[in-house]
């Protein structure tokens, strides 16, 4: 049995005290070691305040989030940092580096590594997410999809345990989109790492192994991707039909499982030419 990697416990939270309606309201779900957890929710459902109170930047008024089975304090906020990389939705408030190479290195400065384990580091995160050759690149010269890839290796370079993503591929176009995404996918087989990805997009979705929906600061469900996308409700937990089954139902054809574009392509090319 693998542990719990992320365990948020009767989470309840307000911005301010005069609010009737907390942002968070009883929020509880587990992640376990090397579990990829998409949370997806109509806007204003409180997602990134979740990731905000995951990551200490906002103290919760009610209930615990442990990370590592211990519970996140003030005293130990800085530690369980260094086990969190977290990459927002906007990579260009994220730079700081003249060249991507820079940019990667900074964080690492801060943390007392080696130059030489440093370069080594920065060379890996960068090949990891196809930017090495780069590497002597300006960031703010990038192209958006390079930008959150140049994002994800800083954080990367970090080596955390967990990987925290909130919107990372809304600002991309589908290739972007599907690209980092199978950079993550890749990144999860290379390593034991946990992803915590806030995301709309469904292809992201079906690539994690739970999905938890939010709906007015409350987990409305938690449940696979192929159980999610067989609700009829879809729309009201904000996500679009599948395009896959959209086609499949204009085809009038029934398919329980989830398919991506490829597999029914596949299973399409099947049908009309059986083995
Ligand atoms: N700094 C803030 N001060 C006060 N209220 C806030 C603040 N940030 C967010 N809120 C409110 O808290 C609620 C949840 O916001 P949050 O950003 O967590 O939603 P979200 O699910 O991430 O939405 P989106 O999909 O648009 O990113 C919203 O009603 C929002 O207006
Ligand atoms: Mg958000």
């Amino acid at each position: 049995m693998k542990k719990n990697s992320i365990e948020v416990r009767n989470l309840s939270f307000r911005y301010q005290k005069e609010d009737v309606l907390p942002t968070l309201d009883q929020v509880e779900f587990h992640v376990k070691q090397g579990e990829w957890l998409s949370i997806v929710g109509h806007n204003g459902s409180g997602k990134s305040t979740l990731v905000r109170l995951l990551n200490g930047l906002l103290e919760a008024d009610q209930g615990q989030v442990l990370i590592d089975d211990q519970v996140l304090t003030p005293e130990n906020i800085w530690e369980k940092r260094q086990e969190m990389g977290i990459v927002f939705q906007n990579p260009d408030n994220q730079f700081v580096g003249a060249t991507v190479e820079d940019d990667v290195a900074f964080a690492l400065e801060n943390n007392q590594v080696s130059p030489e384990n440093m370069r080594l580091r920065v060379e890996e995160a960068l090949k990891t997410v196809n930017m090495w050759e780069f590497r002597d690149r300006e960031p703010a010269r990038l192209s958006g999809g390079q930008k959150q890839r140049v994002a994800v290796a800083g954080v990367l370079a970090l080596q955390p345990k967990i990987l925290i993503l909130d919107e990372v591929t809304s600002m991309l176009d589908p290739e972007g989109r599907k690209e980092l995404m199978e950079t993550i996918a890749a990144i999860r087989r290379q390593q034991d790492i946990t992803v915590l990805s806030v995301t709309h997009d469904l292809e992201e979705v079906s690539l994690s192994d739970r999905v938890l929906v939010m709906k007015k600061g409350r987990v409305e469900s938690i449940q696979t991707p192929n159980e999610l996308f067989q609700r009829p409700d879809l729309e009201d937990v904000g996500l679009d039909l599948p395009f896959t089954r959209q086609l499949l139902e204009l085809l009038d054809l029934d398919v329980s499982s989830y398919l991506s574009e490829e597999e029914l392509q596949d299973y399409l090319w099947e049908l009309q030419f059986p083995k």
